[in-house]
Formats: C-alpha cells, structure tokens, sequence
C-alpha cells in the first residue's frame, strides 16, 4: 500500500501530539512538509521529525502546491482552519482538521461545500470520539442499557485554567472555554445520543475573572504555550441548554476560571432505563431484581490522551486508504457543532433562545 504525504499546518502544542501518533504507523504515513507563520517553530519540529528545511514554509498556499503531498493536518489557530483547509483541499488534499472545525457555521459550511467540490475528504478532530469510554458507552447503548437517552449534563469546567495567548483572544480562537472545551464534551454527548439534529439553544457567557493569575497551589490545569497576549476579550464561563430533534437536551458549562473546589470534567447520561457518569472512570447507574444498583467497571475507561489522537489519526488514513472505510468525525457534524456554537454564542448577546435551521 502506497504510503500517504503529509503536511502538518501550525506547528505548536497540539501538532507534535499529531506527529507522534503518524510516527506510530510509519509504515503507513510520513510527515513530508510542515508549515507555520513561526518558522523557528517549524524549523525546531523538522529538525526533530528530520523534515528538510526546503520543505518547511511559512504560507499554506506554497505548502499546498507540494504535489506530493496526500493530505494536509491543520493544527493551526482556530481563525486559520477553513483558510487553511480550503486551500489545501483546493489543491487536491485530503484534510483533518482540529476542533473547533471554524470560527462559526458559515466559514464550517464553505469548508464542508469545498471538500464535497473537490472530491476531497475532510475530517474533523473530534478525538473524544476514539476514546475507550466512548467505545464502552457506545456499546452499552447498542445492547440497550439506557434505553433512550434523554438528558445530558455535561461540565468542562476549570477551576484558575485560562490557557491565555491566543485562546483569550477572540479574533484567533473564536471564544473562550465554550468554543475551546465545550465543544469536546458537547460533541461526545451528541454523539453518544444519536447525532440527533438541534433545533434550538438558551445560552449565557460571564466575563468575571478573566485572564486571573495562576495562584500558587491552585492545582489542576497549567497554562500550554498559547504565547503571550495582554488580550482578554472571550468569556470565562458559559453555560447552556441545547434541544433536540428527538426531545433531547444537553446542558452545558464551560469554564477556564471559576471559584469551585476542583477542576471537573463530568458528563452525565440520563436514559429511560440506565444512566451513567463519565470522569476518569465509567459509573452506571441502573436497577436489579427491585434493587437500585451502582456499577463501577473494571476496564480501562479513563480518557487515553495519546491513545485516543493515535486511534484518529489511524482512522483519518484509513479513510484515505481503504476504500468503504466510513468516517468516525465527518464534516457535517463539524458544521452541526458550529451551529450549536454560533446559537449559543448569539443567545448570550441577545439573552433569547435562538432557533437553528
Ligand atoms: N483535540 C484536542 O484535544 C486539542 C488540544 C489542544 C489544541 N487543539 C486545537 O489545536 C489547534 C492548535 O492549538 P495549539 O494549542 O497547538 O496552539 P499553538 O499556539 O501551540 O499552535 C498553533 C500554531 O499555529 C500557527 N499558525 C497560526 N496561524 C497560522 C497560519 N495561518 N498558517 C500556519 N500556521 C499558523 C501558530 O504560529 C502556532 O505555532 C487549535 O485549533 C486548538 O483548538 C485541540
């Protein structure tokens, strides 16, 4: 089997994690060229993957000419993702794409519209989906533990855990911790229920605490190396209410600062026969011969970082590669997510429920 090219679009945190999960299936995919506005930041991560300089670039658009090149991974600021994308799947590349998928719905939508022109495959990264809790949950439903499930109540919250540089500053990321951590979780529990289409969202963002200083002992999340912005101008917290097709609803908080004990990553799952929590570890909640039972699994269901991004990465080549291959995280629920996203962003200006058509 022919093995894929490689391009790697923005070369920071997220993009070595991507690196390391291609060097896993070597025999598969290589990484050919990189490309970063920061060239030193491009220059150091070809030196360590032994890229050549003469295939290291600073402007997509001379990366994406590279006709060796099979796909294109863009790791970049969420404000470069349809550009990026779109250049590289004008140029006959196959794409996966980081959460979020855009800065809103119409930018999601042009890239999805691309991918369908240029026959290309465009996948979005949606990692949560790949991870052993998922794949547990996901067959309990198929067995029909739950029943239906009906309500979620999902939580990304940090407690002093804002990223900073261009995460707090909306003309790169788009938002703060709704667009940057809710997406994960909201994402997961859509997922989880079906896929089902939403059709309207209540939502709400607070602007309190900002960019507050790491306080000594604080615990929980270190800031990644988002670099230095003075800027603030996303919310810290917001919360939400998001309806479904089918009668479901998902709430949603998300936060980077908020005065609580911990930092949490809770999702909860509310079916007619079965429920569970989601932390590290997978808790049902179910009955038994009359009796209100609690189960806790033994199986490794805490959330594989690495294994999870080596599982996507795997699969975006599979898509690529083996014909018939289904996509796990397709382009249309990255527009989908966008949506929800735009709605619950647009509630919060004008304090109504907003539709989503
Ligand atoms: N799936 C996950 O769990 C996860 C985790 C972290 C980050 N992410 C996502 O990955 C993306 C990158 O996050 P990060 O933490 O690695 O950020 P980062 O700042 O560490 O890296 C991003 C890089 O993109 C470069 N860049 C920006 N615009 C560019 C452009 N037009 N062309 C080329 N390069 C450009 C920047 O110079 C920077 O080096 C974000 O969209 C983020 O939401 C996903």
């Amino acid at each position: 089997m022919k093995k894929l090219k490689i391009g790697i679009i923005g070369n920071g945190g997220i993009s070595g994690i991507h690196a390391r999960a291609y060097s896993a299936i070597a025999d598969r995919a290589e990484i050919y060229a990189l490309c970063d506005i920061n060239r030193e930041r491009s220059l150091s991560m070809a030196k360590r993957l032994g890229v050549p300089e003469e295939r290291v670039f600073t402007d997509v658009h001379q990366m994406v000419k590279l006709s060796e090149i099979d796909a294109v991974d863009v790791c970049t600021w969420n404000c470069a993702h349809a550009e990026c994308s779109i250049a590289a799947l004008e140029a006959g590349k196959n794409v996966l794409c980081e959460k979020p998928m855009a800065m809103n719905a119409d930018q999601a939508k042009k890239m999805k519209e691309t991918a369908e022109r240029c026959g290309k495959h465009l996948q979005i990264g949606f990692v949560r989906r790949y991870g052993n809790d998922m794949e547990v949950l996901k067959n309990l439903d198929r067995e029909g533990f739950f029943g239906e499930i009906y309500y979620a109540k999902v939580n990304y919250t940090r407690r002093n855990g804002s990223p900073g540089g261009w995460y707090s500053d909306a003309a790169r990321s788009g938002g703060g911790p709704l667009i940057d951590l809710g997406v994960h979780v909201i994402d997961y529990s859509r997922y989880l229920m079906g896929n089902h289409r939403p059709v309207s969202v209540y939502g709400v963002t607070f602007e309190k605490l900002g960019n507050r200083p790491k306080i000594k002992k604080a615990g929980g999340y270190s800031a990644s190396d988002a670099g230095k912005s003075d800027v603030f101008n996303v919310e810290d917290l917001a919360v939400g209410m998001i309806r479904f097709d089918n009668g479901s609803v998902i709430s949603i908080d998300a936060a980077y600062s908020l005065n609580q004990r911990e930092d949490k990553g809770d999702m909860e799952f509310f079916g007619t026969r079965g429920g569970a929590k989601v932390t590290n570890s997978v808790e049902l909640f179910s009955s038994q011969s009359g009796y209100m039972t609690n189960t806790v699994l033994d199986y490794p269901t805490d959330f594989d970082f690495n294994g999870a991004f080596a599982s996507e990465i795997r699969h975006f080549v599979d898509c690529i590669t083996v014909p018939g291959t289904e996509c796990i995280a397709p382009a249309e629920d990255g527009v989908v997510l966008m949506q929800i996203l735009d709605g619950l962003y647009e509630s919060a200006r004008t304090g109504h429920e907003v539709e989503i058509r």
